[in-house]
């Protein structure tokens, strides 16, 4: 329990947005606790895999990883559901942008459609509106992923396979939409939502118009 208070420290200063420069000297003074049971924390946390550490010319960075960000929100929303609060949402916010048509490709096909319907009840529109993230919802989105949501499962055609994808439920101004993550991905800000309805037409949305996603989890 004491290494989630530092956990929930290192957040507090901000670690889970991006590396901050911290020595166990000086979180020792920060936290008012020996310098030696920081660092035994620290390594712990990182065996856990909540935090990583990096050691550059400026000396040690600290950043709480998205497994870390998981753990904080769980204990996060187990405290408001008894303080009667209920935040099973998380917020997410971005600007709409163009991908490359590939959303269209991938959306098209009958294994992936046919799957939504089964686990969805809906018929998604050909494609998914990108959102670029803002900087603070990246690790959000980042943390997403390691939580369950729904899973499509891959499949294979004549031509090539298509890998997994997991799906969450969210609201885009009232609209039910899908944030998809696809299993096997290089990192980005840029995240994808389908739904039944062209989420363009049907909200008057263009580039660079800002949103805010409220993903169900
Ligand atoms: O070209 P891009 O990758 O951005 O888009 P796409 O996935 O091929 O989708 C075609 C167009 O429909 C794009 O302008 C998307 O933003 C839009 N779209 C939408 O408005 N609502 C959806 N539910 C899915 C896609």
């Amino acid at each position: 329990m004491k290494e989630f208070n530092l956990l929930m420290e290192l957040a507090r200063i901000g670690a889970h947005r991006r590396p901050r420069k911290l020595t166990s000297v000086e979180l020792s003074r920060h936290l008012n606790i020996p310098q030696q049971t920081v660092a035994r924390y620290l390594t712990r946390l990182a065996e856990e895999g909540l935090i990583a550490r990096t050691t550059g010319p400026r000396g040690q960075e600290i950043e709480i990883t998205p497994a870390g960000l998981a753990k904080l929100h769980s204990v996060y929303s187990n405290l408001a559901e008894i303080f009667g609060d209920s935040p099973r949402t998380l917020k997410l916010s971005g600007k709409v942008v163009s991908g490359l048509g590939e959303g269209k490709y991938y959306m098209s096909q009958a294994g992936y459609v046919r799957q939504f319907e089964r686990k969805f009840g809906l018929v998604p529109y050909e494609g998914t509106l990108d959102v670029e993230l803002d900087s603070a919802s990246v690790p959000v989105k980042e943390m997403l992923r390691s939580l369950p949501g729904t899973v499509i499962e891959g499949f294979e055609t004549e031509e090539r396979t298509f890998g997994p994808v997991t799906c969450f439920e969210a609201r885009l101004r009232g609209e039910r939409v899908y944030v998809v993550l696809p299993q096997r991905t290089h990192y980005t800000n840029v995240m994808e939502l389908a739904a039944a309805a062209n989420l363009r037409k049907k909200l008057k949305l263009s580039d660079g118009d800002r949103i805010k996603i409220e993903v169900v989890i």
